[in-house]
């Protein structure tokens, strides 16, 4: 594409001419935060994606996620700036695999975390996210097995805080998994009055160590609105640029990983950059499709999800 174009500007020009409205993930690069409509947590961009009367929806966030927004409308163009951009969890539970575990608990309830494929989600009874996954299971009858797939460490934190056991799924987030529980010590150590925000996906040496534990949204507001000055972030690094806008007084740390790597940012929503975005509302493409039984078989435990929240 031409190098003289302003993205931002054409971002902006193509939404209008397209009838499109852009949801961008909080991981996204700060340019697409930047240019987005909505910006938000799983739940709210689902729930963005099932109130909008625009005709395009082009899903700045990964691929399960672009998924749920076709679900909610058959109808409209839905499109993901990178097709390839997935999910650890998702992608460490194929749809074969997670029928197999399903039919040794044939009287269980099965509980979806969003971040999982649409098939998976046509084979679950409700689908949860970070933020309303504590009320749902909450909302199931206490004498029914409980199912929680993908996510083993969303699910354990879930079993502590109701005191409820479920039968787990072994999957976990590559970026959540990386914080190292030494580093965060020492770096406690430094900064004694640091208060630790991290999210549900993260591993429980980490967990045990948070003083406020939720999804991107609600680690952002609980940021914004606590007294203190100094927060060390256990969840992808791409959350640090709402943060910083919305309290530039405050000093906001990136929760260190295990290896000197940049693991703390997912490499799937990472796929995406502005140009890819340009590209997807000028062309159109690349397009979600699925097929028709399969959008209204994953939209029921959605629908259900929504109607809880
Ligand atoms: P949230 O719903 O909290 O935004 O989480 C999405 C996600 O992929 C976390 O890794
Ligand atoms: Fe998936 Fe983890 Fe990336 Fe979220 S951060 S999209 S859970 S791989």
């Amino acid at each position: 594409i031409d190098p003289s174009l302003d993205l931002e500007e054409e971002v902006a020009r193509l939404k209008k001419e397209r009838n499109a409205i852009l949801l961008a993930h909080y991981y996204q690069d700060s340019d697409i935060q930047d240019v987005a409509d909505v910006i938000g947590d799983s739940l709210q961009l689902s729930q963005a994606a099932a109130k909008t009367d625009a005709d395009v929806i082009c899903f700045a966030g990964v691929h399960f996620m672009a998924e749920t927004a076709k679900i909610l409308n058959p109808d409209k163009i839905v499109v993901l700036p990178d097709l390839d951009a997935g999910c650890s969890l998702a992608d460490g539970c194929p749809p074969d695999k997670f029928a197999a575990w399903k039919a040794q608990y044939p009287d269980s309830v099965v509980v979806s975390y969003i971040n999982c494929s649409a098939e998976v989600k046509a084979l679950s009874d409700y689908i949860v996210t970070s933020s309303n996954a504590e009320k749902i299971v909450d909302h199931i009858p206490a004498d029914k097995t409980i199912l929680f797939a993908p996510d083993r460490n969303l699910g354990a934190y879930l079993e502590k805080k109701l005191g409820r056991n479920m039968v787990l799924w072994q999957g976990s987030c590559v970026v959540h998994e990386t914080f190292s529980e030494r580093k965060l010590i020492a770096l406690k150590t430094r900064h004694p009055e640091a208060r630790v925000l991290a999210h549900p996906e993260c591993e429980p040496t980490i967990l045990k160590m948070a003083d406020y534990i939720g999804s991107t949204t609600g680690i952002l507001k609980h940021a914004i609105a606590a007294p203190q000055k100094e927060f060390i972030v256990a969840t992808e690094a791409g959350i640090l640029h709402q943060m910083q806008k919305a309290a530039p007084e405050k000093t906001f740390i990136p929760a260190p990983p295990v290896a000197n790597c940049a693991c703390n940012e997912c490499p799937f929503m990472k796929r995406n950059t502005l140009e890819k975005v340009y590209l997807a509302l000028r062309d159109l493409q690349p397009r979600l499709e699925l097929p028709a039984h399969l959008l209204s078989a994953a939209r029921t435990p959605i629908d259900r999800m929504l109607a809880l929240s």
